[in-house]
Order: C-alpha cells, then structure tokens, then sequence
C-alpha cells in the first residue's frame, strides 16, 4: 500500500481553517471517511464546515454534538458525525456506517479518536488538530491522507 500523503498547516483564524477545509472538501468522493481529532476547541467544526462547503453543501453548518449525525445533501450525500457523547464502542458501532460511508455517501467525523480501528476504511483523512500555546487564534493542522484521499491533499496544493 502507498504510505500517507502528509501535511502540516498553520492558520491564523477560524476563517483560514474553514477555507483549509474547504480546498480538501472540493476533493471529497463517496466512499470518504474524514476523521478529526483534537480538543475541544481545537476547531474540529470549524474545519468540518469548511470541508462540507467544499464538497458542494448548502449549509448552514452546526456541531452535531447533541443530534450525534447531521445530513447535508452536497454533490453526494454527507454525513457530519459527532462521537463525543458515545462512549461504548457499541454505541458506535450501532450508528449507520454503511449509509454515512458507501458508493454514495461520505462522513466526516469528530471526535474520531473513539473510532475502532478496525472501522477505519482505506479511503481516510485522519486530521489532528491543536492549539500552539501561544497564539490564540492559532491552529495546527496535521493530515494525512490514506488510499484516494492522498489526492485531497495532493490536489488542493497543501
Ligand atoms: N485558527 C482557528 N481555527 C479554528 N477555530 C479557531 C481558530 N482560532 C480560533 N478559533 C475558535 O476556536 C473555536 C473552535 O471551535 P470548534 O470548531 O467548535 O471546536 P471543536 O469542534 O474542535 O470542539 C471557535 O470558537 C473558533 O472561532
Ligand atoms: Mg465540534
């Protein structure tokens, strides 16, 4: 297998995350699985929005921390998943997979530090967010991109 397609961003703002997500979402396929990790704060929405925005979605954008799932129709169906409030791997397992993830549909997901490995499919963003210490409105974005999504990365020029 191809190793990951790696990158490393700085952005100064909520809007330089959003438009960060935005350039990978214009990439996005079905078959995608996103996976975001960070704190809370960290700017896993933030980035979330972005990458629905750029994968053709309407909008508006919410966390889906108490609904757990939102459905975006964009140019396939999208599904931005929360698990912060799930906390058995059953629990997870229990959501609609092969709904959110198939020939038509992609999911972008927070909190994806509680996903299973072994439910981690070959086409995946794994993105990991934080705070550098010493600028508020600084974040660190870390990607990598695994089987097709390596083009998000390769063709949005990160
Ligand atoms: N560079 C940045 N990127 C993203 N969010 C930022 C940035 N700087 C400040 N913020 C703020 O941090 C918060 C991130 O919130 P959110 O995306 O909901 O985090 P999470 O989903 O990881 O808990 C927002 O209030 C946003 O305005
Ligand atoms: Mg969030």
């Amino acid at each position: 297998m191809n190793p990951p397609v790696i990158a490393r961003v700085t952005t100064a703002s909520p809007e330089e995350t959003e438009a960060l997500g935005a350039r990978w979402g214009a990439h996005l396929r079905p078959g995608m699985m996103i996976c975001l990790r960070g704190d809370l704060g960290a700017g896993k929405t933030v980035l979330a929005s972005g990458i629905l925005r750029g994968a053709g979605a309407p909008g508006p954008f919410r966390s889906p921390t108490f609904t757990l799932v939102w459905e975006h129709r964009g140019q396939f169906d999208l599904y931005h998943v929360d698990l912060y409030r799930l906390s058995s791997a059953e629990a997870i397992e229990d959501l609609p997979w092969d709904a959110m993830i198939s020939e038509r549909a992609s999911a972008v997901i927070e909190w994806a530090d509680r996903l299973p490995d072994s439910m981690r499919t070959p086409d995946r963003l794994e993105v990991f967010l934080s705070r550098p210490d010493d600028s508020p409105l600084g974040r660190e974005v870390r990607a990598e991109g695994y089987g097709e999504c390596r083009r998000l990365i390769s063709e949005a020029g990160e």
